[in-house]
């Protein structure tokens, strides 16, 4: 039997747990959701037993069950590592996020750093760095400072690295930084949130990079302010996003991935206000879902001068 990634602090509520999510998995929410009652019986203000518990709710279509479950995660946890207001958004019981919990962003790409290169490259079809390294390569330009935002394990970097002098990264997960350091791309690796650690380098760069970042952002107007402020004029920023169809009637939404994704139209929009022009972009193919490829495209904007 595997471990609970962060422990009740009691055996018995712990493989309570581990056996309701064993029947999650297996499609029997109710069941599941009777496993996750008794662990919290021992247990009861274990977070990850709560949200266990909003899950199984959730798949049982017990909507308000699983909201006022996911309201006691929160309450629990405040900084919200395990992303209830963004389940609470996706159950209609709440608004919408316009940026997830920092503490869940870091907290989950920390779990996923051991295999996040195995499991995105090698299984999923991960695209979205050579699709940016193409972008910036077909500029024809070299760039003395580059920085690359969300830069996780350094897929990005390794693709950019010999177009671009120093090479800085940003990201909110210490254990992805580390991997990075590992690899020896970067000049500078600084763990935080890409808009405030941009927020103090104004001007600093000539090439700025998102790959599969931006999605991990739902309102894109400040972040894309915050990355043309660290640009020279004339500085290119090449991004990714997941995108949403045209008619979808809104220019980003949260999806059940717990992923956000943007309207083209309304991102070259939010960019032209934050003072880009677009130079080009590409729809790609961006990793695999559930088998399924997700639609995203890859962006080049720069900087107009002034
Ligand atoms: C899907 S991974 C992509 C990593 C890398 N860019 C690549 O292409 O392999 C997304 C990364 O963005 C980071 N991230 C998401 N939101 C962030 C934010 N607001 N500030 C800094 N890093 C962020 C995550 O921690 C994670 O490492």
């Amino acid at each position: 039997m595997t471990a609970v990634q962060r422990s009740s602090g009691d055996l018995i509520a712990d493989r309570r747990f581990l056996y309701g999510e064993g029947l999650l998995a297996d499609g029997d929410a109710v069941v599941a959701a009777e496993l996750f009652e008794q662990a919290l019986e021992i247990a009861p203000d274990w977070p990850d037993g709560h949200a266990g518990l909003a899950r199984a709710r959730a798949a049982a279509s017990d909507t308000d069950g699983a909201a006022s479950a996911w309201r006691r995660v929160l309450a629990l946890e405040p900084a919200d590592v395990l992303g209830a207001r963004l389940h609470l958004g996706l159950l209609g019981a709440a608004e919408v996020p316009a940026v997830p919990p920092p503490a869940y962003v870091a907290a989950l790409f920390d779990q996923y750093a051991p295999d996040f290169e195995a499991a995105l490259v090698d299984r999923l079809g991960y695209a979205a760095p050579p699709a940016l390294a193409a972008l910036v390569a077909e500029t024809g330009r070299t760039f003395a400072d580059a920085v690359d935002l969300g830069c996780g394990t350094g897929l990005m970097g390794a693709a950019v690295r010999t177009s671009v002098g120093r090479l800085d990264g940003i990201d909110l997960s210490a254990a992805m930084l580390e991997q990075a350091a590992a690899k020896g791309l970067y000049d500078d690796l600084t763990v935080g949130d890409v808009g405030t650690v941009l927020a103090a380098r104004p001007g600093r760069y000539e090439l700025a990079l998102a790959a599969d970042v931006l999605c991990y952002l739902g309102d894109l107007a400040p972040v894309l302010g915050a990355v043309a402020r660290s640009l020279a004029p004339g500085g290119l920023f090449a991004f990714t996003i997941e995108t949403l169809a045209e008619d979808a009637g809104e220019d980003w939404l949260l999806r059940p991935s717990l992923r956000y994704a943007h309207r083209p139209s309304g991102v070259v929009e939010a960019a032209r206000r934050a003072g880009f022009d677009r130079l080009r972009s590409v729809a790609v193919a961006l990793r695999l879902d559930g088998g399924t490829p997700v639609e995203g495209a890859a962006l080049l904007m720069k900087r107009r001068a002034g």
